[in-house]
């Protein structure tokens, strides 16, 4: 199977939707903040998950589309309102809505993405029992977002974060949105109540994981590929697991942990201590540790796929999962 055919296929099919969302509205300079980033790409794993999950069910997963779109601009709005959290100049090789606009501006286009999600929900052409059930999995998962994303700056520079904190933080930032696109595929398209809490597992491990190589890739990743800055978690200071681990290997008097944390949380470190920072995180085993707990978590989401009935789709859901981890974008 060709993963990035089949996702770039799935991600291309659902273009004009997620555009179509987002013709009409004024000011026009809040509109183009507003596309900036839905228009500008972005892999579509969300939706993607939703659509496959539902046929995986034996639903249909155009069905599960508009439900998808939502959740992509949920995704978008938390991606805009991140950069500008996390003071990141670029976003899918674009400048970031905070860079090419303004503070307000960013602020703004991410309340007003999060709103129009909502209206496409409200607009699902599904049982009355579902969409309250969809609505409900959609706002707690914001919520649940919010969590993590607050954590995620709670634990910046902190010595004391554990990799099980960190755990929990990438559960609530990252995982709850790819949990909610194979729950609400899985209801669209018909599923049991088992399959659906066993989807919702294996996209939470698959979060997990995708989180935990996205970090690797931020550090060891080539700008003009992943098109976000390399290094940004460096510099910010945040508690990757990488950065816990390869902590844990050293001490203070260690020359290297001590080189390290002069350069944890320096906005103003030069490339060149960041390079040496990264070199350091791969020395005392932070990106190796961080690559195979990943691969654990590829492999206990697979596990959970099995209440789902053999087909190509489930196929997918197993490639997409060792794709989370394979990518270089
Ligand atoms: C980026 O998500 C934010 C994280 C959860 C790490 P994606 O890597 O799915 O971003 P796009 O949508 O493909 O740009
Ligand atoms: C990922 O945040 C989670 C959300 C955006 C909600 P990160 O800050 O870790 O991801 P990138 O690296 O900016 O995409
Ligand atoms: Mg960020
Ligand atoms: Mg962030």
């Amino acid at each position: 199977m060709d993963i990035f055919e089949i996702l770039n296929n799935r991600a291309r099919d659902l273009e004009p939707l997620i555009t179509g969302y987002l013709k009409e509205g004024r000011p026009e300079n809040l509109m183009d903040a507003v596309r900036h980033y839905p228009m500008a790409g972005g892999k579509r794993m969300r939706p993607v998950v939703a659509m496959v999950v539902a046929d995986a069910v034996g639903g249909k997963g155009k069905d599960a589309a508009p439900f998808g779109a939502a959740l992509e601009l949920v995704h978008n709005f938390t991606l805009v309102h991140d950069d500008l959290m996390d003071n990141d100049d670029t976003r899918r090789g674009l400048p970031a809505v905070h860079v090419k606009w303004d503070m307000p501006t960013a602020v703004l286009a991410g309340d007003a993405l999060f709103a129009k999600a909502f209206e496409v929900l409200a607009e699902l052409e599904v049982s009355d029992d579902k969409l309250r059930r969809l609505l409900k999995l959609t706002a707690q998962s914001v919520w649940i977002l919010a969590e993590g994303q607050q954590l995620d700056t709670n634990y910046e520079n902190n010595p004391n974060i554990t990799v099980e904190d960190y755990l929990t933080m990438v559960e609530k930032k990252t995982s709850v949105l790819f949990a909610a696109a194979a729950a609400g595929g899985a209801i669209i398209g018909g599923a049991n109540e088992k399959q659906v809490c066993d989807l919702y597992d294996y996209a939470n491990m698959l979060g997990i994981a995708f989180q935990l190589w996205d970090d690797v890739i931020g550090l060891t990743g080539d700008e003009s590929i992943t098109g976000k800055p390399v290094g940004s978690d460096i510099r910010n200071g945040k508690r990757t697991a990488i950065v816990i681990k390869a902590l844990s290997k050293g001490g203070r008097g260690h020359p290297k942990y001590d080189e390290l944390l002069n350069v944890l949380g320096n906005q103003d470190a030069s490339d060149e201590e960041v390079r040496r920072a990264i070199d350091i995180l791969r020395e005392l085993g932070g990106v190796s540790y961080a690559t195979e707990l990943a691969e654990r978590y590829v492999k206990s989401a697979k596990e959970k796929l099995s209440s789902l009935p053999d087909s190509k789709h489930k196929e997918f859901l197993v490639a997409l999962a060792d794709f989370a981890v394979a990518r270089s974008y």
